[in-house]
């Protein structure tokens, strides 16, 4: 991944550059520079776009696939949802109708969403919102301070989640939390022990996905290959867990590609209401990547065939040093 200046940075965005003397097909690619801001697992930004003029298709890229931590596609799927969902929310804040289709049968295995998209009459100026927080949102690594978040904007992360097919699990109960600890800790430990596994994390340390400078990424690269620093990671990200004044958990009740990218869509908006209520949030993708442990997390939910999808940690941390890199829009128009 080239490494991105300040000045073509794709996080210096702002509604005002929409291009409302541009045509059709322009207005819609600024929507995907929306769309590009959206996390994804180990940074892989596995997307892909082609626009016609009044319909954009979004494509998972197998070829950015995590084969070894992710083998069923799950979050390939929820990554794909969250650049979705920055799309659905750009398109809407211009006054755009969106008609949305999932994995629509006749363009292939692939396409993963046809949005339809109805330009407004008169142009429309975006009001802020959860629009705003695309561009600042980040995914937070830091310990979170030991402050409770408050009721409101607990319910406000609540209500934003709008699909009843995907449920969500808000806690701040310790004996829950030290559950998880645990489970953290057991999941690192098994996932750092398959060199497999290591190998494929080390190969996105190594291409710069996590923003590290040249030689910082191929001294990670190597550390991650040759060492199993699974003993480290654990004790890490169970302090992390620890820290956290409160867990979210995805589920659905059906496990399929579909209902993964409406979860990825969910926890998209959860991520920005998060960031107007001066919350951060981090995914622990570990819980639900080792099988048995994913089991263990449907019990939080009252439905008896819930499905975990995505397990989270948010808090208040200081801001991250800087933006994660992302792949620039010509790369992933196509
Ligand atoms: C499905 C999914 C799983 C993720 N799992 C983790 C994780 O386990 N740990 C973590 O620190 N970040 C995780 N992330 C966050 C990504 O690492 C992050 O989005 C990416 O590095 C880009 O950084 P940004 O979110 O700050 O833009 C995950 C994101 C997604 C969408």
């Amino acid at each position: 991944m080239s490494e991105q200046t300040q000045g073509d940075s794709p996080w210096a965005l702002s509604a005002r550059q929409f291009p409302v003397d541009g045509n059709a097909r322009d207005r819609l690619l600024f929507l995907l520079r929306y769309a590009i801001l959206a996390p994804s697992t180990h940074n892989t930004q596995p997307w892909r776009f082609t626009v016609a003029p009044e319909r954009i298709l979004v494509f998972r890229d197998r070829a950015r696939w995590l084969q070894v931590a992710d083998p069923s596609q799950r979050e390939l799927h929820v990554s794909v949802g969250c650049a979705l969902e920055n799309l659905l929310i750009a398109a809407r804040a211009f006054g755009y109708q969106a008609e949305l289709t999932y994995f629509p049968q006749h363009l292939g295995a692939d396409c993963a969403a046809s949005v339809l998209l109805y330009p407004p009459e008169t142009p429309v100026r975006p009001k802020g919102g959860l629009l705003d927080a695309i561009t600042r949102r980040q995914t937070s690594r830091r310990p979170f301070r030991p402050r409770a978040v408050p009721a409101d904007d607990l319910r406000r992360l609540q209500s934003v989640c709008g699909d009843h097919r995907v449920m969500l699990y808000l806690t701040d109960d310790g004996g829950v939390k030290q559950r998880l600890e645990k489970l953290v800790a057991e999941a690192d430990a098994r996932l750092f022990a398959e060199p497999a596994y290591r190998q494929e994390l080390a190969r996105w340390i190594g291409d710069g996905a996590f923003g590290t400078s040249w030689l910082l990424s191929k001294l990670g690269q190597v550390a991650v290959t040759y060492l199993n620093v699974g003993a480290k990671t654990a004790k890490h990200d169970t302090e992390l867990l620890n820290s956290a004044p409160e867990i979210g958990i995805l589920a659905t009740h059906d496990d399929d590609r579909t209902n993964q990218v409406r979860a990825g869509q969910q926890f998209q908006r959860i991520c920005l209401q998060a960031v107007l209520a001066g919350l951060g949030v981090q995914p622990m993708s570990q819980l639900c990547q080792v099988e048995h442990i994913r089991g263990q997390l449907g019990r939080y939910f009252p439905a008896p065939d819930a499905r975990a999808q995505l397990v989270f940690r948010i808090g208040y941390a200081d801001a991250e040093q800087q933006p994660m890199p992302r792949r620039a829009l010509d790369e992933v128009i196509g």
